[in-house]
């Protein structure tokens, strides 16, 4: 079976990206382009990102998730923390999240370091989840194999007697992780294959803003 997609082509259009333009605080700048997609019409989950982990097999693995707060410190999600990211993260702490936002033709790498949030923080943002949410945080041992999808269904039945007449608890096993990034880049695409590519490094208390060839 061989498929030849090499006719998919597009020419990136729609805007550009320089370093006169761009601010000085990388979070200033992500929050400005996030802003800025987040008003185009149409666009769904703005806010799904790629998280990449160096996996126990020595493997870099990819996965989407949601991106739940940000602030001048890093970029926050939600997960099980027994998750086979969960178990990643516990050795190597160094993660990936990008974002790729088709509708202004633009991609957000940022390299960094995952820590857990506070329990308190997890608790709060739990607790702001419809109760189907919180139910699937216990009902799923999420990364392990399971026997079949009724084993899901007869643990969320189970759970939902359990829990009829009680406040859903956040389980120890779930929570946040905040990502504390070491590295920024914003690519915007352009015609000709020129994309703009800007990179901000740490630099002593400001941030070193460099553009790459694309
Ligand atoms: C749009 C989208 C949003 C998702 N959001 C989350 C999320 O916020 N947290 C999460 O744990 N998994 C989320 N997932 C599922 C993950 O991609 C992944 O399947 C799951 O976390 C298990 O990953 P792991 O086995 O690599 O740990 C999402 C998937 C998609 C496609």
């Amino acid at each position: 079976m061989a498929e030849d997609l090499s006719d998919y082509r597009k020419s990136y259009e729609k805007s550009e990206l320089t370093i006169a333009q761009s601010d000085h605080d990388p979070f200033k700048q992500f929050k400005k382009w996030f802003e800025e997609v987040e008003e185009v019409v149409g666009v769904e989950e703005v806010n799904a990102m790629t998280v990449s982990t160096i996996g126990l097999d020595g493997f870099p693995k990819n996965r989407v998730v949601l991106l739940k707060s940000y602030d001048e410190e890093g970029f926050v999600f939600y997960t099980n923390y027994e998750s086979e990211k969960g178990k990643a993260i516990a050795i190597n702490q160094d993660v990936c999240l990008s974002f790729f936002w088709p509708n202004l033709e633009r991609q957000v790498i940022i390299k960094g370091k995952a820590e857990k949030v506070s329990e308190e923080t997890s608790k709060t943002y739990f607790n702001s989840r419809p109760e189907g949410s919180k139910l699937g945080a216990w009902v799923s041992p999420q990364s392990d194999v399971i026997p079949d999808r009724k084993f899901l269904e007869d643990r969320l039945k189970n759970l939902e007697n359990e829990f009829s007449d009680k406040k859903i608890p956040k389980p120890d096993h779930w929570g946040g992780y905040k990502v504390i990034p070491v590295e920024f880049e914003f690519w915007q695409g352009r015609p000709n294959r020129l994309h703009d590519r800007l990179r901000y490094t740490p630099g002593g208390v400001h941030w070193k803003l460099e553009r790459l060839a694309p």
